[in-house]
């Protein structure tokens, strides 16, 4: 990795995996790429990490204080209870506490202040393909618990998992919290987790945030929210594409709708155009055709029962250590470890 240290950061370091200067132009290209491939689809999608530029973040944290999305509050409650039990599992060893998707990191806060308590030797390597969102966490950490060292990388999750195959210095506890892993459908799921595995040693652990199958009804207020917050963070994806790629959508002719899908057990979002229009993109020099309420793919949020989640672990090379719950019993947060056997598995 050739790290990069942003300056302004009193301090700390923000390091920006590989991509140097030309890392803006890069993500937009990305970006580019991605919307040009989605556009092809059918049904028209857009890939979920693209809705976490600077707006998107900001908009973010104010679904999260919305008292619809659930999830934030579950996940808060579960860290607090449970912080000396995680704590237990850490062993008395150093560690490098890695977060991927880290956002504002409000909740983490909670374990990175105990373990400061606790006195326990560790860094925090938050990884974010947000970097305003990763700068904002590394100046609050700074200010809040300037104890903790911290190194943030901007980077895409799969660039962040190869970086971490390189951290073999001292144990790693991976965190990847807020249902982070329901934007992935069931093969993307394993796949990242078995990649997670391969950038892991045998022992590591990892903590995963899954929000629970429940009543459809309160699944529905939260991703359709009456102020219309999630509207608008589903809405600036088009915003984005005008802003970054030249785009001339007229936002205000598209709307956000979200469902359940009882089949794949997934919350499913989609920007449906109220008509039949034709959209420029100056960097693809493309114009794109919509008919009347055809819909834009833009989310899926997966949602678990308890078995599938320990199935999963064992398909990917982990062992389940404990299962954390809400009391209202609709998140859990699972403590994987990394089993690495040392012999090849026999032939079936
Ligand atoms: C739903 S937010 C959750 C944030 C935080 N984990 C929490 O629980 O509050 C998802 C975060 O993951 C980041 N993210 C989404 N897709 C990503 C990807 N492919 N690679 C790296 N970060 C990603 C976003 O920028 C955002 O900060």
């Amino acid at each position: 990795m050739s790290g990069k240290a942003d300056k302004g950061l009193s301090d700390r370091t923000c390091r920006v995996l590989d991509y140097g200067e030309r890392q803006e132009e890069k993500g937009r290209q990305q970006f580019a790429r991605d919307v040009l491939l989605g556009f092809f689809r059918s049904p028209k999608s857009i890939p979920s990490r693209h809705f976490y530029d600077e707006e998107g973040n900001r908009l973010f944290q104010k679904i999260m204080d919305l008292p619809e999305y659930y999830l934030t509050d579950c996940e808060l409650e579960i860290l607090e209870t449970h912080r000396e039990r995680i704590t237990g599992h850490l062993g008395g060893q150093a560690f490098n506490l890695v977060e991927l998707g880290a956002g504002d990191g409000k909740k983490t806060r909670v374990l990175l202040s105990h373990f400061c308590e606790r006195d326990l030797d560790f860094r925090y390597v938050p990884i974010d393909i947000c970097k305003p969102a990763l700068l904002q966490l590394i100046d609050i950490c700074g200010r809040d618990l300037p104890g903790v060292p911290i190194d943030g990388l901007v980077s895409e999750y799969f660039d962040g998992l190869a970086w971490l195959s390189g951290l073999n210095d001292r144990r790693n506890v991976v965190l990847f919290l807020g249902s982070n892993i329901g934007n992935f459908n069931a093969s993307e799921a394993r796949v990242f987790l078995r990649s997670l595995w391969s950038s892991l040693n045998d022992g590591d652990l990892v903590l995963i945030g899954f929000d629970l199958k429940k009543d459809i009804e309160l699944l529905m207020r939260a991703y359709n929210d009456p102020q219309g917050v999630t509207a608008q963070f589903n809405l600036n994806l088009l915003r984005r594409i005008n802003r970054e790629l030249g785009g001339d959508f007229q936002v205000e002719s598209f709307e956000h709708y979200s469902t359940y899908d009882v089949l794949s057990g997934a919350m499913e979002s989609y920007l449906v155009s109220r008509a039949r229009q034709s959209v420029f993109i100056e960097s693809l020099r493309m114009r794109f055709a919509f008919e009347a309420w055809e819909p834009i793919h833009t989310e899926v949020s997966h949602k678990y029962l308890a078995g599938e989640i320990s199935s999963m672990a064992d398909e990917t090379g982990f062992e389940v250590v404990d299962e954390l719950s809400d009391s209202r019993g609709w998140f859990l947060d699972s403590l994987w470890r990394v089993r690495k056997p040392l012999t090849r598995p026999a032939r079936a």
